[in-house]
């Protein structure tokens, strides 16, 4: 399939989000009366995958000083509950399509030691499902289990299901109690896979096989529970040769029994990649994700509208990221082996940033979102034996967590631009529960400041309570072990509050102001 270029793209898409271009002047108007969504909350979620260091030496490290008696990194359980992430997805990404989940439960010195094949690793299985749910309630978030759907049956999902959901007396419920685990779990979202388009997948497939074999899971997984919340998979990226037209028939063939399809993407600014290592253009690509989330929705609604379905499908952005760096490690099968451990720079935050902006700007469509991942794999947090660093993308995503909630609005944008880029692009919301607006703004410019006139009409703002930007000199610079405080949100000067305020923005910046209404 013919892709258009990044500047095509861009243009394309800037149209959907009220974007003026050929402005010399930016502008964002604020009426709390145009609700674009209720924010659910699981737009930031995140992922955690047996694969590398994620789980074993991330959030699991018996015998550590910062582990608890259960062997949980206590540091890092108190990052994750200070975040306040409200889902993770769970066991893969690629590994679930040759993971058999019975291998990680009951008595931990039964538990086999297997060559994990999606990622050439050591599985010890000594953290599995039931570790999992007890860290979730620990860390306070909700579990998004994903089945496999590639080496695994339909038949073996469903018993997951049954060991998970329910309540007592029969093989799969009574070997959970068994397992000491007396109350069910009751894990309501469920991805039917993982990437099955891609032919690096175990067990990957055709649309068409993949999309019967969706419904044949999907019907036995509901036969236990009514009530799951099912997500099938869509294309692994736009880049995909058969993208669209893969979601378009695993729909054909699945519509009735699913909820969702998912969208995955990762984001590179490599030099002999689409930006061209350009940070101008990567700060763009945001725009890029808003039109994925637009086609695939389309492909949703044609479906939807050629089977006469009432049922509308939700998106579930299960994997987004930036990645293109790490990949591999050395070669050898090791258990917990040091892969994909990214070191995200400053451009690679307010791009985050801006990838938070359209999530926020779709959440009419998008109920679930996964920034892939959270611990050491591709993520924001990194450990070592004694510590946690925050990484830059740590920040613009912790600010989503902590103000982002209520209703999501539909701010009016308009933009200076000088090659059809927007310099400015924004997502708010409005809290009525705390009576709070949250501006989030990534300045694109990378040599001039911007100033944004803000215009409120009605419900203008008592005060400004919280100005922070992420910015600085060094696009490239990170944080890491020798300088965790490297890269640290800033403090701006608070805006005085009028129906008519402007606020001033350093150039190449990510920022968040916080503005309680009286
Ligand atoms: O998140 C890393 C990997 O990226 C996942 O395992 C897979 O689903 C995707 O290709």
């Amino acid at each position: 399939m013919k892709r258009r270029t990044l500047l095509g793209q861009v243009l394309a898409a800037s149209g959907a989000p009220a974007i003026l271009r050929a402005q010399q002047s930016n502008r964002v108007v604020i009426d709390p009366s145009r609700i674009k969504a209720q924010l659910d909350r699981r737009l930031f979620g995140s992922f955690l995958e047996h694969l590398g260091r994620a789980i074993y030496q991330g959030i699991y490290e018996p015998g550590s000083p910062q582990a608890d008696s259960s062997g949980f990194r206590k540091d890092v359980l108190d990052e994750i509950k200070t975040m306040g992430v409200p889902i993770i997805r769970y066991p893969g990404g690629n590994f679930v399509s040759g993971y058999n989940w019975l291998d990680g439960v009951g008595p931990r010195e039964k538990r086999p030691r297997v060559h994990e094949r999606a990622w050439n690793s050591i599985e010890t299985n000594q953290f599995g499902v039931n570790e999992f749910l007890t860290w979730c309630r620990l860390a306070a978030t909700e579990p998004l289990l994903a089945v496999n759907l590639g080496w695994g049956t339909p038949e073996m999902a469903a018993a997951l299901v049954e060991y998970c959901n329910f309540e007592r007396g029969t093989k799969w419920s009574d070997l959970r109690r068994e397992h000491g685990f007396m109350q069910p779990h009751n894990v309501r979202y469920w991805c039917l896979g993982n990437e099955m388009d891609g032919p690096w997948q175990i067990g990957h497939m055709t649309a068409r096989e993949y999309g019967r074999k969706a419904v044949d899971a999907a019907r036995q997984m509901r036969a236990v529970d009514r009530s799951l919340q099912l997500i099938a998979c869509g294309s692994s990226s736009p880049g995909m040769p058969t993208f669209l037209e893969w979601d378009r028939e695993v729909l054909e063939e699945s519509y009735p029994q699913v909820d969702a399809i998912s969208l995955h993407r990762y984001y590179s600014n490599a030099p002999g990649g689409e930006t061209k290592g350009d940070s101008r253009k990567y700060l763009a690509m945001n725009l890029d994700m808003e039109q994925q989330i637009d086609q695939v929705a389309a492909v949703c609604d044609y479906v939807q509208k050629r089977l006469r379905s009432s049922k509308r499908l939700w998106l579930s952005f299960d994997e987004w990221n930036v990645w293109y760096r790490a990949r591999s490690g050395d070669g050898k099968r090791h258990e917990a082996p040091q892969l994909l451990e990214e070191i995200y720079n400053l451009e690679d935050a307010l791009l985050a940033g801006g990838l938070l902006n359209t999530l926020m700007r779709r959440a009419d469509r998008v109920r679930i979102a996964c920034l892939a991942q959270l611990v050491n794999v591709i993520a924001p947090l990194m450990t070592d034996a004694r510590s946690v660093v925050r990484q830059t993308i740590y920040y613009p995503y912790a600010w989503a967590l902590a103000h982002c909630r209520g209703q999501v609005l539909d701010v009016g944008v308009e933009a200076a631009s000088e090659d059809g880029i927007a310099n400015i692009d924004a997502a708010v919301t409005f809290d009525p529960a705390k009576r709070e607006y949250a501006v989030l703004v990534l300045n694109r410019h990378l040599s001039r400041d911007q100033e944004v006139r803000v215009v409120f009409r009605e419900s203008t703002p008592a005060k400004a309570a919280e100005f922070l930007t992420l910015t600085g000199n060094d696009l490239k610079a990170a944080n890491t072990f020798d300088k965790p405080k490297n890269v640290l949100p800033q403090k701006l000067e608070l805006p005085l509050t009028s129906d008519n305020m402007v606020l001033k923005l350093p150039r190449q910046s990510y920022s968040m102001l916080r503005l309680p209404v009286a």
